[in-house]
């Protein structure tokens, strides 16, 4: 696909690998769709890349149904078509399944804890992907999806819901690949390694200096790695139903 004047959706665009993606996709020309919940940020991201290109900010919680269905409605109306939809909102909420000391329960993973990180990286992607795939269908558009899924995906001590979200996502690309065909709609997932983001940032520094010293590169990735993978895969229009693993050689 060619990215000149092509409509890109990026969801959690306003910082982190969202904003890099957007930031490498408008310098090659493409138009930017940001969605993201926190607006404030949104506002600031959405300006700094206005003299680039075309840029307009949603601001959105994915979660929510009623409101993917309206946004991907005035995205059309904003720019006429849709080309790619790249899910990469996502969240975090880390703990042991259960947590004992001395063979007593001191902790254990709330079911509050599971939902909330399954809803957004989920549901949210879930939602962003159909009405994504309606609006492309509807702008008479090929298209292309990229679920931003994860190494964790295979399963990581402390993220049972994230690692599970992760997985789901994957899986939920190889089946929209196959499904989406007839539309022209191609559908990849990324799975990126521990990529330097705020993300990544509150995660505690003895667990972060162990999972950099077990990657074979010896260092974080970069959310521009990320970006430039999203790259490729938009242009290169034979790379379908699969995941892309960018991750510095480490795994689990
Ligand atoms: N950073 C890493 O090491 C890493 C590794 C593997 C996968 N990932 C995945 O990459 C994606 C981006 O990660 P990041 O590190 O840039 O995260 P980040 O926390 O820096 O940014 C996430 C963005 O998503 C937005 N967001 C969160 N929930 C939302 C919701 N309900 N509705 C709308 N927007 C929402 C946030 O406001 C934020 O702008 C995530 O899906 C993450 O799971 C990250």
């Amino acid at each position: 696909m060619n990215l000149n004047d092509s409509v890109v959706v990026v969801t959690g665009g306003a910082k982190g690998i969202g904003y890099a993606i957007c930031e490498m996709l408008a310098q090659a020309g493409a138009k930017i769709a940001m969605v993201d919940r926190d607006e404030a940020q949104l506002e600031q991201s959405a300006s700094n890349l206005s003299a680039l290109t075309e840029v307009q900010g949603y601001a959105v919680d994915i979660t929510d149904e009623g409101l993917v269905e309206d946004t991907f409605q005035y995205i059309l109306e904003d720019f006429k078509q849709v080309n790619v939809v790249i899910n990469n909102a996502g969240v975090l909420q880390d703990g042991l399944l259960l947590k004992l000391r001395e063979g007593k329960l001191i902790d254990k993973m709330s079911l509050q804890q599971f939902n909330a990180v399954m809803a957004v990286n989920v549901q949210g992607s879930f939602l962003c992907g159909r009405e994504g795939a309606l609006a492309m269908i509807a702008s008479q558009q090929t298209g292309l999806i990229i679920n931003m899924s994860s190494l964790a995906r295979h399963g990581n001590v402390g993220q049972t819901n994230y690692a599970a979200s992760k997985a789901a996502v994957a899986s939920m690309t190889v089946g929209w690949a196959k499904e989406l065909a007839r539309h022209q709609i191609r559908a990849v997932a990324i799975a990126p390694g521990v990529i330097d983001t705020e993300m990544t940032r509150r995660m505690p520094e003895k667990a972060m200096a162990n999972i950099q010293a077990a990657i074979p590169c010896q260092r974080l990735g970069q959310a521009s790695e990320i970006a430039q993978t999203v790259k490729f895969v938009i242009e290169n229009d034979y790379i379908n139903g699969r995941i892309i693993e960018v991750d510095g050689g480490l795994t689990f």
